[in-house]
């Protein structure tokens, strides 16, 4: 996805936040291009207060002059704006790619809305081609890794299951937790599969985001197309 790509679908979503609003800022390299719009915005004016997903995206708010609070301070948001790895026609996503799954979807589940930036390439007719974030306990991992194994067994589903980074230098999330990377290919019932993952003990979250996109925006080289409403 090209930079100009991020930047249409990112300016696109910047037309729904307006003034007094409270906004969930999202993770990821569109996420970064919607903050860098935001803060010329409010540079300008425009007066809202943000709720960072993640240490790195509450750096850049920071360094941009965004103001932000807390979901502690304010634990009611009006909007979310976040990427997605996969988009299907329903509005179900897959997130995670920058490991932030755990503190998107907290935001996302404090937002009345969430608006998805991405471009046409994250359409998919079926969620799965991109693994699939499953963030995890480091207690217990190898049995966390194994009752996931016959969850995805019981659904039919098969590919590998990976400690992201590897077991020398495992990836850490903001929670301090760990990503197992699911690699299942399809998941025709996505439903089904974030039930039993949230079944399992050590699962802390997964990056399903199931009932929570109201809004995508898909930029292409025509446009920026949207697809659903707030
Ligand atoms: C971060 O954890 C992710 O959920 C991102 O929102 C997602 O990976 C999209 O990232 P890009 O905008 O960099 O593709």
């Amino acid at each position: 996805m090209s930079v100009e790509l991020k930047i249409e679908s990112a300016r696109a979503a910047l037309a729904l936040v307006k003034d007094g609003m409270r906004i969930g800022i999202g993770t990821g390299s569109t996420a970064d291009e919607f903050i860098r719009l935001l803060a010329q915005k409010v540079k300008s004016g425009l007066d809202i207060v943000g709720v960072p997903t993640s240490i790195k995206t509450q750096s850049l708010c920071d360094e941009l002059g965004i103001p932000l609070t807390t979901l502690e301070e304010m634990p009611e948001l009006d909007l979310v704006i976040d990427g997605a790895d996969e988009v299907d026609g329903s509005f179900q996503l897959i997130k995670g790619a920058g490991g932030a799954l755990l503190r998107e979807k907290i935001v996302a589940h404090a937002s009345k809305a969430m608006a998805v930036i991405a471009d046409e390439s994250k359409l998919v007719e079926t969620l799965g081609t991109f693994a699939l974030p499953i963030e995890v306990n480091r207690f217990g991992l190898r049995a966390t890794h194994n009752a996931i194994r016959v969850v995805a067994d019981g659904l039919g589903l098969s590919g590998e299951i990976n400690l992201r980074g590897g077991k020398n230098a495992p990836f850490e999330t903001d929670g301090g937790h760990l990503i197992l990377d699911a690699s299942f290919g399809h998941i025709p019932d996505a439903s089904a599969l974030s039930n039993e993952l949230l079944d399992i003990p050590g699962v802390v979250e997964h990056g399903l985001f199931l009932g929570y996109a109201k809004v995508v925006f898909l930029a292409s080289p025509d446009g920026v197309k949207q697809l659903g409403e707030l």
